[in-house]
C-alpha cells in the first residue's frame, strides 16, 4: 500500500514579497517532497497566502487599495520565486478563499457545539480604541512613554530602550500609531478558545509529548504547561485561554452568529492548509471528506521556530476537538541569517534578495545545494556565508561531482561513439559499494538529515575521483593498446555518476533531468538504481552541466543597493507607486471644489487637527451662505492664522465623518510624502489667483 502524504509549508503573510528565509523553508520542504515521490509515495504539497489581520488591512489602506486588491497584488508576485528555485507546490491558494471561510466557520461551530461541553466562551474585555480611526488597536499600534524608563514612543507591549515588558494600559500618555489620537479604553465581547479546559490540557500534553516532535521542540513546549508569561511581565500557571476574536473593522472571516466579530488571523491561517488542499482536490474532482477520512493519510507541516505554539497547541486542539484529523508531525526549522547578519526582519528581509540572485544568472540549484548542505532535522539556525557558499559549490558540487562526468564523457563520445563498455573488476566493487548506499540515503532524506546525505554523497564522489586518479584515463588515451581499458574506466565513471545523480536528485531536480537526458535513461528513482546501463548503451553528447560560482556574482549580489532616497524617488514618486488606472467616470465621481477658509482654529485635545470653516459657495434653504466644518490633520505644519482667508480645494461629496470633536463635512486636499518619517511635512493645496469658492475642478 503506497503512502499518501499531505505536506505544507507555513503560509507567508501577504504583506510583502518572499525573502530568503521563506525560500529556505520552501526548499527544505520541496526536497523532502521530491524524495517522497522518488520512493513512489503519493504527495499533495500545498501552500497559500496568509491574508487576514490588522497589519495587512492597514497596509492596504495606506496603499489606497482594498485588502483584497492588496493581497491579490502580492499573490501575483509569487510565481517567479517559486519557479525560479524549482519549488514545486501542487497548489497555491489564499486564506481569504471561500473554502477557508467555510472550513473556519465550520470548525468553530464544531468547537462551540462539542458534545463534551463547549470549548468556546465569550468574555468582556477592556481594550484600547482609536476614536479617530473608529477601531480597536492591536498592541503594536499603540505607542507611548515607557512606564519604567520614560523613553518616548515605545510600543504597547515592551520598551526598546530598557526592555521592560508591560501591557498597553501601562503606557504613559498612550497614543494611536495610526492616527495619533489618544486611545480610549472600551469594553468589548471577545470569544475565547478554552485551552485551559482539562480535556485540552490532557490531550495536548499527550499530543506534544508522545515522541513525534523533535526533542528540543517537545522540551520547550513542556514548559508552557507549567508556566506562561502574561503581557504585563508576570507569569501564570498552565495553558491560558486563547482570544480568537477581533472586532470590526477587521480583514478576516466573520464569526458565525456574531455579527461584527471576526476570527483572529491565527485561527483561520492554519485552517488555510486544509482550504488549499480542498481547493486542489476540487480541481481534480476528488471529494475532500473522503480524502481526509483515509486512515492511511499522513499530514506534515514544515514551519519556522517562531510559530511553534500555533502549530503544536492551538491548531491540533482546534482540529481534535472539532472531530478532525490532527497533523502526524510538525517539522520545525531554525532561522536563516545572511553573512552572520541578524535574523532577517520579516517585513524588510535584508541580506540576500532571491530575485536579485536569479536575475544575476546565479544557478538556483547552487542555493538548493548549499542550504541542503547545512540543513539537519534539528531546530537550529543556519547562516548563509558567501565564502562558504562559493567553496562548497565550486569544490564539492562542481569539483567532486560534476567533474566525474566531464572527465569521462569526452572520451566516451569522441573515442567510442557514445557507447558504454564493460565494467572493470575494481570498478564493479566500487559501483556495488555506491549502489548499496541507497537505503542509507533514503533514510537520511526521510529523516530530513540533508547535510548528512550530501556529506555521504561527496565521500562517495571522493572514491570515484580516487579511482580516476589511479587509472589515469588521460594516460590510457595516449596508448593505442589501452583502448578497451579506457572505455571501461570511463564506463565506471559514467555509471557512478548516474548513481550519485540519483542521490542528489531531491536537491538538484533540474540538473538530474539534464543528466537523465544526457545519459539517455528513464527518470532516476531509488528503485531503478539497481538496473544499471548495459554495455553498448549509448549516451548523448556531454554538454556542460553546471558553471562555477563567479566571485563577481557574489559581489554584485551583496553590493549595497542604491541609497534609499535615490532609489525610491526613481521607482516611486513621493514614496509610493502610482495607484491603479481609473476611468474618467471614476474621476467624475469625486466632486472637487474651490473653498475659502473663512475661519481656522486649533482643536482642544488634539495636537494633530485644525478645525476649518469653509465657504464653498453653498446656500441653505433660507438663502443664507452655508458653511462647512472640516477637521484636517495639518496642525504640525500650519498655525490657524497661516490659513485664514486662503483658498484651497475641498472634496465636497465625501460622506460626512463623525469624529471625537464633531462631524467633518469633507476633506481638504494636501500633499505629503508616503514616508512621513523620512520626509515629514504636509502641504495644503492653494489655487492660482482668480479661482472663486464653489468652482468645480475638472
Ligand atoms: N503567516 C504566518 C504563518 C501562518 S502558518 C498557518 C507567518 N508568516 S511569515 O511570512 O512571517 O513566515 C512564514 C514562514 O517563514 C514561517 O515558518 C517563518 O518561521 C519562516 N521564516 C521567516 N523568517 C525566516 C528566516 N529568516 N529563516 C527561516 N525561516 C523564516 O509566520
Ligand atoms: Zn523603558
Amino acid at each position: 500500500m503506497p503512502r499518501q502524504l499531505f505536506v505544507t509549508t507555513a503560509l507567508p503573510y501577504a504583506n510583502g514579497n518572499f525573502h530568503i528565509g521563506h525560500i529556505m523553508e520552501y526548499i527544505q520542504a520541496d526536497i523532502w517532497v521530491r524524495h517522497q515521490r522518488m520512493r513512489g509515495t503519493a504527495v499533495d504539497f500545498v501552500c497559500a497566502d496568509d491574508t487576514h489581520g490588522a497589519p495587512i488591512m492597514i497596509a492596504a489602506e495606506k496603499a489606497g487599495l482594498t485588502p483584497q486588491q492588496f493581497v491579490a497584488n502580492i499573490a501575483a508576485g509569487r510565481k517567479p520565486y517559486l519557479d525560479g528555485f524549482h519549488i514545486n507546490f501542487d497548489n497555491w491558494h489564499s486564506t481569504d478563499a471561500p473554502e477557508n471561510h467555510e472550513l473556519a466557520r465550520q470548525i468553530y461551530r464544531d468547537l462551540r457545539d462539542n458534545p463534551g461541553g463547549s470549548l468556546i466562551e465569550s468574555r468582556t474585555i477592556a481594550q484600547f480604541f482609536d476614536p479617530d480611526k473608529g477601531m480597536f488597536l492591536p498592541d503594536r499600534f499603540i505607542k507611548g512613554e515607557c512606564p519604567r524608563c520614560h523613553a518616548k514612543d515605545q510600543y504597547g507591549d515592551n520598551c526598546e530602550q530598557c526592555g521592560a515588558v508591560y501591557a498597553p494600559t501601562d503606557l504613559i500618555n498612550p497614543y494611536s500609531a495610526l492616527s495619533g489620537a489618544k486611545p480610549e479604553l472600551r469594553n468589548s465581547v471577545h470569544f475565547f478558545f478554552k485551552l485551559s479546559d482539562p480535556r485540552c490540557v490532557e490531550y495536548l500534553q499527550q499530543w506534544t509529548q508522545d515522541g513525534k516532535l523533535q526533542p528540543e521542540v517537545a522540551n520547550k513546549i513542556k514548559e508552557w504547561f507549567s508556566v506562561r508569561s502574561n503581557p504585563d511581565g508576570s507569569t501564570s500557571e498552565g495553558l491560558g485561554d486563547w482570544d480568537i476574536s477581533r472586532d470590526a473593522p477587521y480583514f478576516g472571516i466573520e464569526i458565525p452568529d456574531a455579527p461584527g466579530k471576526y476570527f483572529y488571523v491565527w485561527l483561520d491561517a492554519p485552517i488555510g492548509y486544509l482550504a488549499s488542499l480542498k481547493n486542489l482536490l476540487g480541481q481534480r474532482g476528488i471529494d475532500y471528506d473522503t480524502y481526509m477520512a483515509n486512515p492511511q493519510l499522513e499530514q506534515y507541516h514544515f514551519i519556522g521556530k517562531d510559530i511553534v505554539t500555533f502549530h503544536t497547541l492551538f491548531f491540533p486542539a482546534c482540529l481534535h476537538f472539532s472531530g478532525r484529523k490532527t497533523p502526524d508531525n510538525i517539522f520545525v526549522h531554525g532561522f536563516l541569517t545572511v553573512n552572520n547578519g541578524e535574523k532577517m526582519s520579516k517585513s524588510r528581509g535584508t541580506g540576500l534578495d532571491p530575485l536579485k540572485y536569479l536575475s544575476l544568472g546565479m544557478n538556483p540549484e547552487w542555493l538548493r545545494y548549499y542550504l541542503a548542505a547545512k540543513l539537519s532535522a534539528r531546530n537550529e539556525d543556519i547562516d548563509f556565508n558567501a565564502d562558504d557558499f562559493m567553496a562548497r559549490v565550486n569544490s564539492d558540487l562542481i569539483g567532486k561531482y560534476i567533474n566525474i562526468a566531464s572527465r569521462a564523457a569526452g572520451f566516451i563520445a569522441k573515442r567510442f561513439a557514445g557507447q558504454l563498455g564493460e565494467v572493470t573488476e575494481d570498478g564493479a566493487a566500487l559501483l556495488h559499494q555506491l549502489r548499496s548506499e541507497v537505503g542509507a540515503m533514503e533514510q537520511l532524506y526521510e529523516a530530513r538529515e540533508y547535510a548528512k546525505a550530501l556529506r555521504e554523497t561527496m565521500l562517495l564522489a571522493d572514491k570515484i575521483n580516487a579511482y580516476v586518479d589511479a587509472n589515469k584515463p588521460w594516460d590510457l588515451a595516449k596508448k593505442p593498446d589501452q583502448e578497451a581499458r579506457l572505455q571501461d574506466v570511463c564506463t565506471v565513471c559514467i555509471k557512478a555518476f548516474r548513481i550519485l545523480t540519483c542521490y542528489l536528485k531531491p536537491v538538484l531536480p533540474a540538473l538530474a533531468t539534464q543528466v537523465e537526458a544526457f545519459l539517455n535513461i528513464v527518470p532516476l528513482s531509488y528503485a531503478n538504481i539497481a538496473q544499471p546501463m548495459k554495455a553498448g548503451h549509448v549516451i548523448g553528447t556531454y554538454q556542460h552541466l553546471m558553471q562555477r560560482v563567479d566571485i563577481k556574482q557574489l559581489e554584485a549580489l551583496f553590493e549595497a543597493p542604491e541609497p534609499i532616497e535615490a532609489a525610491s524617488e526613481i521607482a516611486y514618486p513621493g514614496g509610493e507607486a502610482i495607484a491603479p488606472t481609473i476611468s474618467i467616470d471614476d474621476f467624475a465621481k469625486i466632486d472637487l471644489r474651490i473653498a475659502k477658509i473663512v475661519a481656522c482654529q486649533a482643536v482642544a485635545g488634539s495636537t494633530k487637527l485644525l478645525q476649518l470653516t469653509l465657504d464653498v459657495g453653498e446656500l441653505d434653504d433660507t438663502g443664507e451662505p452655508k458653511l462647512r466644518n472640516v477637521f484636517s490633520g495639518i496642525a504640525s505644519m500650519y498655525k490657524p492664522e497661516d490659513l485664514t482667508g486662503k483658498l484651497t480645494v475641498l472634496v465636497a461629496n465625501l460622506a460626512p465623518r463623525k469624529m471625537k470633536f464633531g462631524v467633518s463635512e469633507g476633506m481638504v486636499l494636501a500633499a505629503s510624502h508616503a514616508d512621513d518619517k523620512a520626509q515629514p511635512g504636509i502641504y495644503v493645496l492653494e489655487p492660482v489667483a482668480g479661482a472663486q469658492p464653489g468652482m468645480r475642478i475638472h
